[in-house]
């Protein structure tokens, strides 16, 4: 099982998009995926129709005394689970600090599930704290999206740092999020990276089918397989692939 959490500093740059969006691929490449929604805003279960609620909340859940998959849901899809948001991993951080080691309760936790997925991806809410260090603890790899803005790149340098601080070897890798070719920033920005071996080659461009998911709840990737942003998250998800040496399962039927 590989776990990868879809983390940033900050807010608005395409992490729950970029996190609904892969799910759907690693699924529709024959991998066993659970998505789980860590924001308490919960905008990826809201893009697979869950409700966001989980019995008994975050203290139940990082109790630690039940096996995860008790709190996982199926979605419309197949090979595609769901763990929801619920309000109340606001206080997920007062609710690890209670815990003796509170960065090593997510990793536990997966752990319970490891004979059931493939692919685990965490969509993260932003910041940089206790719950970020638990969630580095528990994953392969970080994906860092970065909107093609100077302060963007410096979002970046700030997680990898962290993640170097906490897990030294971890890989992280960034990628342009939200990329608009007209704009002579974002432009130059893209050529700024080219050579940088932290990003991906890939790269998501901004698109009104990724905006409408909030509305019409279903993943970009699948609504308009072939639009270009939606190109770019399968170049992403077969980066992903490759850096984390899945082996795609071979079709029965
Ligand atoms: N590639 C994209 N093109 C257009 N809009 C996007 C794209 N990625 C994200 N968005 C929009 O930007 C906003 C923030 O994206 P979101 O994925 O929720 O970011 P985060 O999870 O980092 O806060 C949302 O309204 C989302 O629909
Ligand atoms: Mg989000």
């Amino acid at each position: 099982m590989k776990v990868v959490a879809v983390a940033g500093a900050k807010g608005g740059i395409g992490k729950t998009a970029t996190a609904v969006n892969l799910a759907m691929l690693s699924s529709q490449a024959g991998f066993r995926t659970l998505l789980w929604d860590l924001d308490p805003q919960g905008a990826a279960t809201h893009c697979y129709r869950a409700k966001a609620k989980v019995k008994g909340g975050a203290a139940k859940v990082l109790g630690g005394r039940r096996d995860l998959a008790n709190f996982v849901r199926h979605t419309d899809y197949e090979l595609l689970d769901l763990l929801p948001a619920d309000p109340s991993f606001r206080i997920v951080d007062t609710v690890l600090s209670t815990r003796r080691w509170p960065e090593r309760v997510l990793r536990k936790l997966l752990r319970s599930v490891r004979d059931r997925y493939d692919v685990v991806f965490l969509d993260c809410a932003p910041g940089l704290g206790i719950v970020t260090e638990s969630i580095i603890e528990a994953s392969d790899l970080v994906l860092a999206p970065v909107v093609p803005a100077p302060l963007a790149v410096r979002g970046f340098d700030q997680i990898a740092e962290f993640v170097k601080e906490h897990q030294p070897g971890m890989p992280v890798l960034a990628f342009l999020s939200m990329v608009d070719e007209r704009k002579v920033l974002h432009r130059q920005v893209m050529t700024q990276v080219a050579d940088d071996q932290r990003f991906s080659p890939a790269t998501v461009v901004v698109s009104s089918s990724v905006e409408r998911m909030g509305m019409e709840q279903v993943p970009a990737v699948l609504a308009s397989p072939h639009n270009l942003a939606a190109k770019g998250y399968a170049g992403l998800w077969a980066d992903l692939e490759n850096r984390l040496d899945l082996q795609r399962p071979i079709p029965t039927d």
